[in-house]
């Protein structure tokens, strides 16, 4: 379970999360949508510690962290593999294999024998589909392929929630599918998912709920079968009438 309770994020000026509360249950998948700017990055990012909020409390399975208060950094590292965050682009390590990329986390920070992280890659690279292709460098992997490596190497934090910040949105189309069905498996097999996604048919198909955001804040959250269709607000109307 995953609560977010008045979380704001200011950059120098400008505020950016204008006080978020959003509850996710262990085992669901959260799409969140919303237009350009409107702070769906940035929250994924406050939810992985890549940003610290301004304030707010951000509790995942009973621990929390609170911003309001001073946090240590220890406590913050610990905090941050709770999560772990697939992006758009998946900064993979250049020089280093499909399996090394999988490998490093576990053997850097978690301090993991070589051995048996690689024995646990192994398994992430066959599940998502890469079995194959293990010893490939980045640069001789497709961007989908890439991508599914991305997703291992977050896997094998062992993390509570998994995090998508568009994850397809850089991909061409003819691979955008493969990367969404690894993601499927993945909601499928009860890991709990907040994913930012501009595709519909993966949040109609895969999603337990639907968050509509703009300027900051959750204009409205429904099941996403409501949201499409039946959309309470007028600006989650716009917005999705905008897409068609
Ligand atoms: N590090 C930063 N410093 C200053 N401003 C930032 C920073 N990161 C984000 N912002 C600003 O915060 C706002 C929200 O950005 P964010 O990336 O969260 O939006 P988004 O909803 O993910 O948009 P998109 O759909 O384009 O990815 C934007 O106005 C952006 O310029
Ligand atoms: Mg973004």
């Amino acid at each position: 379970m995953i609560s977010i309770k008045g979380l704001y994020k200011q950059f120098d000026q400008l505020e950016v999360l204008k006080g978020i509360d959003l509850e996710v249950e262990k085992g669901k998948v959260v799409v969140i949508i919303g237009p350009s700017g409107s702070g769906k990055t940035t929250l994924l990012r406050c939810l992985n510690v890549l940003e610290t909020p301004t304030k707010g409390v951000i509790s995942i399975e009973g621990n929390s962290l609170d911003f309001s208060k001073n946090v240590s950094k220890k406590h913050i590292a610990s905090f941050r593999r709770l999560t772990g965050m697939v992006f758009q682009s998946y900064n993979l390590f250049p020089h280093k294999t499909a399996i090394e990329n999988v490998m490093e986390g576990p053997i850097i920070v978690k301090g993991e024998g070589k051995a048996s992280a690689r024995k646990k890659a192994q398994g992430l690279l066959e599940k998502v589909g890469l079995g194959d292709k293990m010893t490939y460098y980045p640069a001789q992997l497709s961007g989908g392929q890439q991508q599914r490596v991305g997703i291992a190497r977050a896997l094998a934090m062992e993390p509570k929630v998994m995090l998508f910040d568009e994850p397809t949105s850089a991909l061409d189309p003819e691979l955008v599918g493969e990367v969404l069905k690894v993601m499927k498996d993945l909601a499928q097999e009860g890991m709990t998912m907040i994913v930012v996604t501009h595709e519909m048919r993966f949040a109609q198909e895969v999603a337990d709920e639907v968050v509509f955001m703009d300027g900051g804040v959750v204009v409205e959250r429904n099941k996403p079968e409501e949201i499409f269709n039946h959309p309470k607000e007028e600006r989650t109307r716009k917005f999705l009438n905008m897409l068609q």
